[in-house]
């Protein structure tokens, strides 16, 4: 039997959490023979941790014979404390009345702390996934607050984004999402993704001989860009299980390989592509033991080149807001 790896969930009792503990649990994330002591991580008040030691009586009651020990906690000391794998789900959800500076500071408050408490705490080389948003500035603040731990492990999703693309092009297609490969979604988490069918093939073929350009830059790109709002519009309720599933995969992949296959991932930038290092971009990698390699020596576009410095500057805008949070703190 392997040695059991500690697993952080943050907003462990949050919808997201709720979709993806239990399949943590089953072994969908590190494979079915790899064991796990789950850290749950809620905020300190009365109602989270009572509704987080719910889902811990449920997981409990599952009986998953992988995870090794449950921990319910509100203490990212204790919950930290040699965590292997990190996924930080919790954040501040916007509230009708907040300007996007207001959101980026409230959510600065908890990857502030929760770097502090991984720097101070966790295995050196904790492979951290951020998914509450603004997520690729919650990471690159996560790991501003982290200096002593791996900077290439502060990773966030844009798994999510890339499997939407999938499904849009598959349908469009009339394929199979397994016959697509070298997709990828570059840039933020944000209004401006871009999701990059220059390279993707369906079934080997050109993706972009397939569908028409129009698609492409006229429905795809927006429709991926606003299906979180289309989802919440349908459901009442924001994506919960598919993003779940998709840090699943993010994850996976990262640990277990992407067999050779393009995953995005949204990662420190170490300057390729003119991308400013240290923005966590999404960008193509492809992930072998252990670890993750950006995809190199593409030659962009103008069009790919346009969309990309949409996204720097969006991010240098966050980034700049963040930065003057983060030396105060
Ligand atoms: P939720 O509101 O249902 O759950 C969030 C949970 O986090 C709550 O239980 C809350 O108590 C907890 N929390 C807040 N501050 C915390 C802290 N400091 N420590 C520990 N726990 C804390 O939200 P949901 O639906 O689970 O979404 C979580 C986040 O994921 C949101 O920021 C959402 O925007 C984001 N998201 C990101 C996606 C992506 O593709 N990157 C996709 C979908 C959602």
């Amino acid at each position: 039997m392997k040695k059991p790896v500690k697993v952080v969930v943050t907003g462990a009792a949050g919808q997201i959490g709720y979709s993806l503990l239990f399949r943590i649990g089953a072994g969908d994330m590190l494979g079915t023979d790899q064991p796990i002591d789950l850290m749950m991580l809620e905020r300190n008040n009365e109602q989270s941790l009572k509704n987080s030691r719910g889902v811990q009586m449920e997981l409990d009651d599952c009986a998953f014979p992988l995870l090794n020990s449950i921990t319910a906690t509100s203490d990212p000391y204790v919950c930290f404390k040699d965590a292997e794998i990190a996924l930080l789900v919790g954040s501040r959800p916007r509230t009708a009345d907040m300007q996007r500076a207001d959101l980026l500071a409230a959510n600065a408050q908890i990857f502030v702390e929760q770097g502090k408490a991984m720097n101070e705490v966790a295995d050196r080389n904790i492979k951290v996934l951020v998914v509450g948003n603004p997520c690729n500035t919650n990471a690159y603040i996560a790991r501003r607050c982290s200096p002593d731990l791996n900077p290439r492990n502060f990773t966030a999703m844009m798994r999510l984004d890339e499997n939407r693309t999938l499904t849009q092009v598959a349908q469009k297609a009339n394929s199979t999402v397994a016959q697509i490969s070298k997709l990828a979604v570059w840039g933020n988490h944000g209004g401006t993704m871009f999701p990059d069918l220059t390279n993707a093939t369906v079934a080997g073929k050109p993706a972009l001989d397939l569908i028409t350009e129009d698609w492409y830059v006229n429905e795809l790109i927006p429709t991926v860009a606003k299906r979180g709002s289309a989802i919440i519009q349908a459901r009442g309720h924001s994506s919960a299980a598919s993003a779940a599933n998709a840090a699943i995969d993010h994850i996976h992949d990262w640990v277990l390989g992407s067999n050779g296959e393009w995953a995005t991932m949204a990662v420190p930038s170490d300057g390729s592509y003119g991308i400013p290092e240290g923005l966590t971009f999404g960008m193509p990698v492809i992930c072998k033991n252990g670890d993750y390699e950006i995809v190199k020596d593409l030659e962009l576009n103008q069009f790919q080149k346009d969309h990309i410095a949409a996204n720097i500057r969006a991010l240098e805008e966050e980034r700049a807001i963040v930065d003057e949070i983060i030396a105060k703190a």
